[in-house]
């Protein structure tokens, strides 16, 4: 009763905002597992902004985990963030209906979900840079003292600039004793920590490895795991191997593999002890590449058209292949195997159930509809409208459907 009383005396120490007469509601541009997010135009800054409002009850459930501990809520955690990396917010609140809400910096652009699966020119060329600057937003983020508990391609837009942006602060714990204690599992199925499905004592290397099977996503377009659909697919993070990235990848920089290999690790204590530790050799691996791609003759290495393309750790990738798969035929590539499409493994989330927790689907917008491939051209008012107005999923089966509690 206590916390229901903090709960809501913390909403109310701000005045209520009521949504529709602050903001004209241009579009919904996606909805995540806890909240409805709109491309809204703010009447009093007369700035384009995302308005994320949070689903009250579900955000009431994951509140009560953290009973008596004195934990920020996600406003008050995102608007201290200050990261090139890291979306803006603006500003934070509670609406007339009692819902938390929060206004950020609106990013064009596609979510780091849609350019996984597309593998379009885009990720091809930037993919390396992509991953360096997701470790540093996640450095900077563990620096800070937080543990996100949620880093997955879905809570990661990057925009027209090539910039990447995390977003969603909704799972974030502050990395203290009280927080890390066994027991407190949330998160993206597929991206958690062993130690996490297995409800023991949590650190910042739950990040490290969700960032780990971000990275071999990003590069491979599948999970290191087979699809983890159930628990009992997840629960194979615990008991088997991950396979090798060089398996499916026989010509990536062997510092770069062995980089993310080691992030993936079972027990923590084998894994990066911290995002630097692990960025060290990533950066390396990246200057590698580049300096690979600079030797190269200019005409190889051009890119087809578009000038944002130069940067491609792939390209000088295809280049290498002829020379490593001759001189060591037992690197031969193996062909990828079908059916693996990540496409529905980042859409179940461990809700905060302590007791018993479910495999649930998010209903979040972007991965039901694909855009084209290829990026449409600048004009195109926003990169995200494609994300907009689309229908949660209606294939989630009862089991998993987010719409229990
Ligand atoms: N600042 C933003 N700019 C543009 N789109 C955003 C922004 N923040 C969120 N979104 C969109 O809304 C979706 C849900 O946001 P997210 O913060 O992940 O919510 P949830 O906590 O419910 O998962 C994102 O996947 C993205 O498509
Ligand atoms: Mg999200």
């Amino acid at each position: 009763m206590n916390f229901l009383k903090r709960f809501f005396s913390k909403e109310s120490q701000t005045p209520h905002v009521n949504i529709k007469q602050r903001f004209e509601l241009i579009g919904r541009v996606g909805q995540g597992s806890m909240s409805k997010v709109w491309r809204a135009n703010d009447y009093v800054s007369g700035k384009m902004v995302a308005l994320k409002v949070l689903h009250k009850q579900k955000t009431l459930e994951l509140e009560s985990r953290f009973i008596g501990l004195n934990k920020p809520i996600e406003g008050e955690i995102a608007i201290q963030l200050n990261h090139p990396n890291i979306v803006k917010t603006l500003e934070h609140g509670t609406t007339t209906e009692n819902e938390q809400f929060l206004v950020m910096e609106f990013v064009e652009g596609y979510s780091l979900s849609f350019l996984v699966e597309s593998q379009n020119q885009d990720m091809r060329a930037n993919c390396l840079n992509y991953i360096i600057q997701l470790g540093e937003a996640i450095q900077y983020f563990h620096e800070e003292n937080w543990i996100h508990r949620d880093i997955c391609p879905r809570n990661i837009i990057v925009n027209n600039e090539h910039e990447l942006k995390l977003i969603d602060f909704g799972l974030v714990v502050p990395n203290t004793a009280p927080f890390q204690q066994p027991g407190n599992r949330t998160g993206t199925a597929a991206y958690m920590a062993p130690e996490l499905i297995k409800r023991q004592k949590t650190s910042q290397k739950i990040d490290i490895f969700s960032y780990s099977v971000t990275c071999y996503e990003m590069l491979t377009k599948r999970l290191p795991w087979d699809a983890a659909e159930t628990l009992d697919a997840v629960l194979q993070h615990i008991n088997t191997p991950p396979e090798d990235i060089q398996n499916f990848l026989p010509d990536i920089n062997t510092q770069l593999a062995e980089t993310i290999m080691r992030g993936l690790e079972l027990y923590p204590q084998d894994r990066w002890q911290t995002m630097a530790d692990m960025l060290q050799p990533l950066k390396e691996a990246f200057h590698t590449e580049q300096q690979k791609k600079e030797a190269l003759p200019e005409k190889i290495v051009k890119p087809p058209a578009s000038p944002q393309t130069t940067s491609t750790h792939k390209t000088s990738q295809t280049k290498r292949k002829k020379t490593r798969s001759e001189k060591n035929p037992q690197h031969k590539k193996q062909p990828q195997k079908p059916g693996k499409s990540t496409k529905n493994q980042d859409t179940y989330r461990l809700q905060p159930d302590q007791t018993s927790p479910e495999l649930k689907s998010s209903t979040d917008s972007t991965s039901q509809e694909k855009p084209p491939l290829e990026k449409p051209p600048q004009e195109t008012p926003s990169k995200t409208d494609h994300l907009i107005k689309k229908k949660p999923s209606s294939k989630n089966n009862p089991k998993n459907s987010d719409e229990s509690p």
